[in-house]
């Protein structure tokens, strides 16, 4: 079993009372997943994805990621939200921080508005070779829009229109959008999005899929965790672990735990949870209601964050991943002098060290008042990482029925939109810049 999860350091905040109510609310959450009667039940095709995919395209991926690793030096993938987090969360966790090993770079754009970001980038791959992966499943939205636009034209003043064309791939709806026209029309190489998965769950289709295949990260083995795991959580009890993490996280809300921090102890997990955030706050902040999803990186945060969660307001829990066997193994040696004193950690791994911050820091939290669960998985690889996306993606569907809300819609994401698209003048929009303009007076 590669995940486990332990609620030992939470129990002491719950009633059997509460957590048996709730246990009652997941069968029926369960069945509504299931034979999709729940809200939302469009976008719940991630559910059997891991085995319900296009198996055609798959290989297809394959292929072009191995055709952009002979391309290019760089492969700009442009994207926001759901078409960008999952992609970068995996491809983090495997790439060395400091070494290239890897015949492509991945790099990431269209993720936000900036200029001063979107120049440097166009600094770096000036003298470099190229590909590009534009994702959006609407197809419409303005960030990577933009970045598209002008990158098209970097792309097309560079290799020609004619060249430029077999470095650029498309990942968006089958038929509707601007993107799927603009790629029809220019003949882009296209994958796509399926209708009955929304972007924050599209991590392990071709959203996800090509970035990480290029990326070198074995894409057999993420889809092999993902349909284990899609085995392991069927079943309807308590037992899951999954549901035991959707049970538990609602179980604490209810007693006033509001905010749910994701704590790692690995810096190549930072994108993971700024996924798992998304995920969840996304799916569950609606109606006025939902835990807030937060992030740190220990022991780093333990000197920035760590005052806060040991006794700042006590409305927090954490849930805390532990990676069991580190990829590396490095021990402290012993020093003849010791004028550092730390001849105690002689022959201590810093995976050990870590270790044990990691229990100090959960029984000091705990005493404070703020409860964490633990995720443990045995190793970061590929086949686990599948494991664990698919974890979260369904406790995620779980807790969001338990909660009362409709975990597959966004509706709150429109409201920016809707006035940025005014005060930029955009057609269609003359009323709200009147009204906007009114307020702002
Ligand atoms: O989860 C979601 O649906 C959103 O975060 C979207 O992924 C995000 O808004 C980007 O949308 P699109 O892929 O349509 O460009």
């Amino acid at each position: 079993m590669a995940i486990k999860l332990s609620t030992k350091y939470v129990e002491d905040f719950l009633s059997k009372f509460q957590l048996s109510s709730l246990q009652k609310k997941v069968s029926a959450c369960h069945d509504m997943l299931h034979n999709k009667t729940g809200e939302g039940s469009d976008f719940t095709g991630w559910v059997d994805l891991p085995v319900n995919y296009d198996k055609e395209e798959f290989g297809r991926i394959k292929a072009a990621a191995e055709r952009i690793r002979k391309q290019a030096d760089i492969l700009i993938v442009i994207g926001i939200g759901g078409s960008y987090l999952g992609a970068r969360a995996v491809i983090d966790m495997f790439k060395d921080p400091f070494r290239k090993t890897t015949k492509t770079e991945v790099v990431f754009l269209g993720q936000n508005m900036s200029s001063e970001y979107m120049e440097s980038l166009l600094h770096y791959i000036i003298d470099k070779d190229v590909a590009v992966n534009v994702i959006s499943k609407s197809g419409t939205t303005t960030e990577p829009a933009i970045a598209f636009r002008i990158i098209k034209e970097f792309m097309e003043r560079k290799y020609g229109k004619e060249y430029a064309k077999t470095r650029i791939y498309v990942t968006t709806d089958k038929e509707k959008g601007a993107l799927k026209s603009l790629a029809t029309t220019e003949g882009y190489e296209t994958f796509v999005i399926p209708d009955d998965v929304g972007g924050r769950y599209s991590v392990l289709t071709a959203v996800g899929l090509l970035p990480i295949a290029v990326a070198e990260i074995d894409i057999d083995e993420l889809m092999l965790g993902a349909s284990e795991a899609r085995t392991k959580y069927m079943e309807n009890s308590l037992d899951n672990e999954c549901y035991k993490y959707a049970v538990y996280r609602n179980a604490l809300y209810k007693v006033g735990k509001k905010t749910e921090i994701l704590v790692n102890y690995e810096p190549c997990m930072g994108y993971f949870t700024e996924w798992w955030k998304q995920l969840y706050g996304e799916s569950e902040g609606k109606d006025h209601k939902g835990i807030f999803p937060a992030g740190v990186t220990f022991t780093t945060d333990l000197h920035s964050m760590g005052q806060y969660i040991q006794d700042g307001r006590r409305e927090l829990f954490e849930t805390v991943i532990k990676i069991k066997n580190s990829r590396s193994e490095i021990v402290v040696r012993e020093d003849m002098l010791d004028l550092d004193g730390l001849n105690y950690l002689a022959g201590k791994s810093m995976n050990e060290i870590n270790e044990k911050a990691l229990l100090g820091t959960v029984m000091a939290h705990y005493d404070g008042n703020t409860p964490s669960m633990i995720i443990e998985i045995d190793e970061i690889s590929p086949r686990n990482i599948g494991e664990l996306i698919y974890f979260f993606e369904k406790a995620c569907g779980i807790s969001g029925y338990l909660l009362g809300v409709n975990p597959f819609n966004q509706p709150g994401v429109e409201d920016y939109k809707k006035n940025m698209f005014a005060l930029l003048g955009k057609p269609g929009y003359e009323e709200r810049r009147k009204e906007l303009e009114s307020k702002s007076k």
